[in-house]
């Protein structure tokens, strides 16, 4: 049977303050799962690059969505899968939801395409749930629908699109460290201050003010995170002179992407010289004796998609 090829994006989620709540898509980095129709059963017959993510479906995000979305339709038919994994786990930049998107994606493609994108992303969902111990939805949603997102991954489930910032550069740094989602979570507190509260509230209200406007000034005034990142930088080693180097060298804010090591920081157009904070960033980690892959990137408005 025919193979299909999707493609499906890196994602920043949480965006700074708005925690398992807003979520962007970021072009430039992500996965890409090939998938043909089988007659039964989920199968994932090849991860590439070497990796040591489980083949069982079962344990796999990219299987657990495939599932889903096949239960999704009623269907008895199954669909083999080949990941190749652009998008390391562990980052930060939501990779695990990335595998889920682009099997739910491409099931559903091949069955028919009777679900819409908004559809897959509970199923997506599920399959993220398995791997990181937690239901949020703000890398699946992005990752399927392109933009930034808000979710409420609770009862009533809501997702929606929250508009644009033309003028929006990231820059992504990934050091070579690895954060799993799961620990991350655990180590957060049951309760947070009540100032915490307001002050991340605020900031992530006027975040989705920002993307429906259109101003860069006010998303970059908003993106800063009191509640979350404190606690999650004790897990990046040199997180507080990074951040500081790349204020510096003229980045407009920065935050831990999702729950890291990736750093995004932001700037915008005007600024002609990115590279100097992505430099700052690098080399900053470099001091600290960790290696890191970085990206000069924008908004990915499209999401999930067949590619050639
Ligand atoms: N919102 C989740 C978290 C995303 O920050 O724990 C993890 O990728």
């Amino acid at each position: 049977m025919e193979w299909i090829k999707v493609f499906s994006p890196a994602t920043i989620g949480n965006i700074g303050p708005g925690f398992d709540v807003l979520g962007l898509a970021v072009g430039g980095w992500g996965d890409v799962i090939e998938a043909r129709k089988i007659d039964s059963g989920i199968l994932i017959s090849e991860i590439e690059p070497e990796h040591d993510l489980p083949t069982d479906p079962n344990e796999n995000t990219a299987g657990i969505a495939a599932r889903e979305v096949l239960k999704l339709l009623s269907l008895n038919g199954g669909v083999e899968l080949k990941i190749k994994k652009g998008l390391p786990s562990g980052s930060g930049l939501g990779s695990s939801a990335a595998s889920a998107a682009a099997a739910a994606f491409a099931t559903n493609h091949l069955y028919g395409e009777k679900l819409s994108k908004a559809d897959l992303i509970l199923p997506a969902t599920k399959a993220e749930e398995y791997v990181s111990g937690g239901f949020f939805a703000d890398n699946t949603a992005p990752c399927l629908l392109g933009g930034a997102t808000l979710t409420r991954s609770k009862l009533p489930f809501d997702v929606t699109k929250i508009g644009h910032i033309d003028n929006l550069r990231i820059i992504l740094v990934t050091p070579d460290v690895i954060v799993l989602t799961r620990e991350a979570r655990e180590m957060l507190p049951d309760t947070v201050s009540l100032d915490g509260f307001i002050n991340n509230m605020a900031n992530s209200c006027l975040i989705s003010a920002a993307f429906a406007k259109n101003d860069y000034d006010l998303f970059a005034r908003s993106v800063n995170d009191v509640v979350i990142e404190p606690i999650r930088a004790q897990l990046i080693p040199g997180y507080a002179e990074v951040k500081e180097n790349a204020l510096k060298a003229g980045a407009d804010g920065v935050a831990i992407s999702g729950s890291g090591p990736t750093l995004f920081a932001i700037t915008n157009h005007t600024n002609s010289r990115p590279f100097l904070i992505e430099d700052a960033m690098v080399r900053t980690f470099k001091k600290y004796g960790i290696g890191s892959r970085s990206i000069i990137t924008e908004i990915d408005s499209v999401g999930t998609r067949l590619i050639d």
